[in-house]
């Protein structure tokens, strides 16, 4: 069965990196390469990495590429926490350019056969790489009831993270919990009514909690955008597309940091003048979102926000 991704904010996101011909780019999302092909259009002689973690989105980008004739473009088969290494490798000290359009693709999503969607059934897996040991079920079937309270709230913000956990553990003890729709099923029977009848799916929260865990996805996302600020060229530009708020502060606050004086707080009480002065700029004040036309055709578009930050010096 052939799944298709749909790109979000693909105009927006090139223009954000704002392409030289010559330059050296990595997509650190590749998915189903809808960036990727984009920015292989704007290169002449430059270069294009993409990192990716999922072998069958490998196998069907490096399909698409061959079949668009790019040649200038490297896939590396590892978790973008791995930027830095990766590149040093290849001896690349600096690039004009990163992408990170995170999350999950429809293909991920779609194939119930990945565990990651609570509308079909599959194995509770959720794992971006197929090699890696953590799976979701792993998780639900064996974590401390605490902690599951601790991870459905702090990953899903979910309100109801004790009542859940507790009705999980108790489920588990008749029957290892093994298929989303068995998870789905104890969601349901734990929610007040008022909850089940709003638009959201009621176990929209928990899977997305699970997923963040299963893969890391915070501390990942935290950890690689650093190295990509040491990474980026001066007038680089790194363009961040984020689908949940969790994911959007971290790259928000991050921004904030680095082109922010570090005694801002300090200096507020006192009569001095700061000259400190960033080697960074943000160009997006406020998050860029998908056009209303583009929300109505990709519904997966809607939790959209993009932001763009530029090396200066
Ligand atoms: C939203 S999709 C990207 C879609 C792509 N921009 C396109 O237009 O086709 C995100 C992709 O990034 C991959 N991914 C997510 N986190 C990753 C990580 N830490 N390291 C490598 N790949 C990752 C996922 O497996 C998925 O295929």
């Amino acid at each position: 069965m052939e799944f298709k991704h749909q790109t979000v904010l693909l105009q927006e996101a090139i223009a954000g990196l704002n392409i030289i011909k010559n330059g050296v780019y990595v997509d650190c999302t590749l998915g189903r390469a809808g960036h990727s092909i984009e920015i292989l259009k704007h290169l002449s002689n430059g270069k294009l990495y993409c990192f990716e973690q999922d072998e069958a989105a490998i196998i069907d980008s490096e399909q698409i590429l061959n079949q668009n004739k790019y040649r200038n473009y490297e896939i590396i088969k590892n978790n973008f926490i791995n930027l830095a290494d990766e590149l040093q490798l290849r001896q690349i000290k600096a690039v004009n350019g990163i992408l990170y359009d995170l999350g999950v693709s429809s293909p991920q999503l779609d194939d119930y056969k990945r565990g990651f969607s609570y509308r079909y059934d599959g194995p509770l897996d959720m794992r971006m790489n197929q090699t890696a040991s953590l799976t979701a079920r792993m998780i639900v079937n064996t974590y401390y009831q605490a902690a599951l309270v601790k991870l459905f709230q702090n990953y899903g913000e979910e309100t109801f993270a004790k009542v859940l956990a507790k009705n999980i553990v108790i489920a588990r003890d008749e029957q290892e919990i093994a298929t989303t729709f068995q998870l789905v099923e104890i969601i349901k029977n734990s929610l007040p009514q008022k909850i089940l009848k709003k638009t959201k799916h009621p176990a929209k929260r928990v899977f997305q909690a699970l997923r963040i865990e299963v893969n890391q996805e915070l501390f990942v996302l935290q950890e690689s955008l650093r190295q990509a600020t040491t990474l980026l060229a001066v007038h680089g530009r790194l363009v961040v597309i984020s689908f949940h708020s969790l994911e959007d502060r971290i790259v928000k606050k991050y921004f904030q940091s680095l082109t922010q004086d570090p005694n801002y707080e300090t200096n507020q009480q006192l009569p001095v003048i700061s000259y400190f002065e960033s080697n960074y700029r943000i160009i997006t004040k406020k998050a860029l979102v998908p056009s209303i036309d583009e929300q109505t055709v990709n519904h997966r578009s809607t939790s959209a926000k993009l932001r763009i930050l530029e090396r200066v010096k």
